[in-house]
């Protein structure tokens, strides 16, 4: 009988041993495995990132951080009181009716700090090439990159506000799983969706690129093919081009829905701030 108890007490402690290596392994395939486009850098570009003498984005960020005081601060205060808040766009506007990016929020600022206090904001369309210009332009770009910089290292963090209305929950799920279907749909004479790069050819070589998985971490970006700093707007536009696909107008819904795709899928990603690119 002893003996017997004994068995027992060894063929319970192994089965304690299966089951905790067994939860190990589980949480193994939960290991994180999404990295930025930042690994993929040429150690010379990685050298120009590093040195602040030489690194480019340093002209943006300090035209940014000068933009800031003169016209920011009347409202906002110091700029570590929204740099949480880059982290979490796009957002629902509070119509619930559209997507707002970081750069559509500075757009909106900026017009906001130039109309006379009395005028309502009437934020120009960034669907209107009017809009779409300044979208692109110096100073929403030097704003951008400057905020980019004092959020770098806080997580992406986009999600639906907890108290959102059922309108604006519908609209919300709507613009997601139209960014996802967009990331999913062959486009352009090469015939390719953006996972088949992205997620079917991560680490291989496109003419002189190393393709990534494409996570919104590094933006704005100065890409030495463009001799300028650029917005992930202006990124996507570019592998619309690659595929030979129409491209999308700056600004337009379906950047934004494709925006929350990325953004959602990079969710708890830290943010690198603005990064150089080949
Ligand atoms: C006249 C006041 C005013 C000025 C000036 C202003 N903002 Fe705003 N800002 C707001 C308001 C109000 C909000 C809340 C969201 C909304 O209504 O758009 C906001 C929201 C933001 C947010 C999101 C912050 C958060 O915590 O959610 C950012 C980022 C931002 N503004 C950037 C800027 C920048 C960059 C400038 C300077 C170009 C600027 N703002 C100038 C009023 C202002
Ligand atoms: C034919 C392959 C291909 C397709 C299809 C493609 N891309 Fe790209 N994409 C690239 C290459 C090459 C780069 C530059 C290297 C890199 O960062 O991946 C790039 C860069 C990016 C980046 C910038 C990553 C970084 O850190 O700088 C994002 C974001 C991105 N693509 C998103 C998309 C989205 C969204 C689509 C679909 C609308 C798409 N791409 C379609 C090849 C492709």
């Amino acid at each position: 009988m002893k003996v017997r108890w004994q068995i027992l007490w060894v063929w319970l402690g192994l089965s304690v041993l299966c089951a905790t290596s067994f939860a190990d392994a589980q949480a193994d395939t939960r290991i994180d495995t999404r990295t930025s486009g930042h690994v993929y850098l040429s150690p010379q570009l990685h050298a120009l990132q590093d040195d602040p003498q030489r690194n480019p984005v340093a002209l943006w960020q300090e035209r940014g951080q000068g933009l800031w005081q003169a016209q920011c601060t009347s409202c906002h205060g110091a700029m570590d009181s929204v740099k949480r808040s880059v982290a979490s766009f796009p957002r629902l506007s509070a119509d619930g009716k559209t997507l707002v990016n970081l750069e559509d929020q500075i757009l909106r600022c900026q017009q906001r700090g130039a109309a006379p206090a009395s005028t309502p904001v009437q934020a120009t369309a960034p669907s209107s090439t009017a809009g779409a210009a300044a979208l692109e332009s110096d100073s929403v770009l030097s704003l951008s990159a400057a905020l980019h910089q004092a959020a770098k290292g806080e997580r992406i963090q986009v999600a639906l506000s907890a108290t959102a209305s059922p309108e604006h929950t519908a609209q919300w799920q709507a613009r997601l799983s139209s960014g996802e279907r967009l990331y999913q749909a062959r486009m352009g004479r090469m015939n390719l969706a953006c996972m088949h790069c992205h997620d079917g050819k991560v680490g291989a070589q496109m003419r002189a690129d190393t393709i990534s998985q494409a996570h919104p971490t590094g933006f704005p970006i100065y890409r030495m093919a463009w001799q300028t700093l650029g917005s992930l707007d202006r990124r996507l536009r570019a592998c619309y081009s690659g595929v030979q696909a129409p491209i999308p107008s700056a600004g337009s819904a379906d950047l934004r829905d494709l925006e929350l795709f990325l953004k959602v899928r990079a969710n708890g990603m830290r943010l690198d701030g603005p990064s150089i690119r080949r």
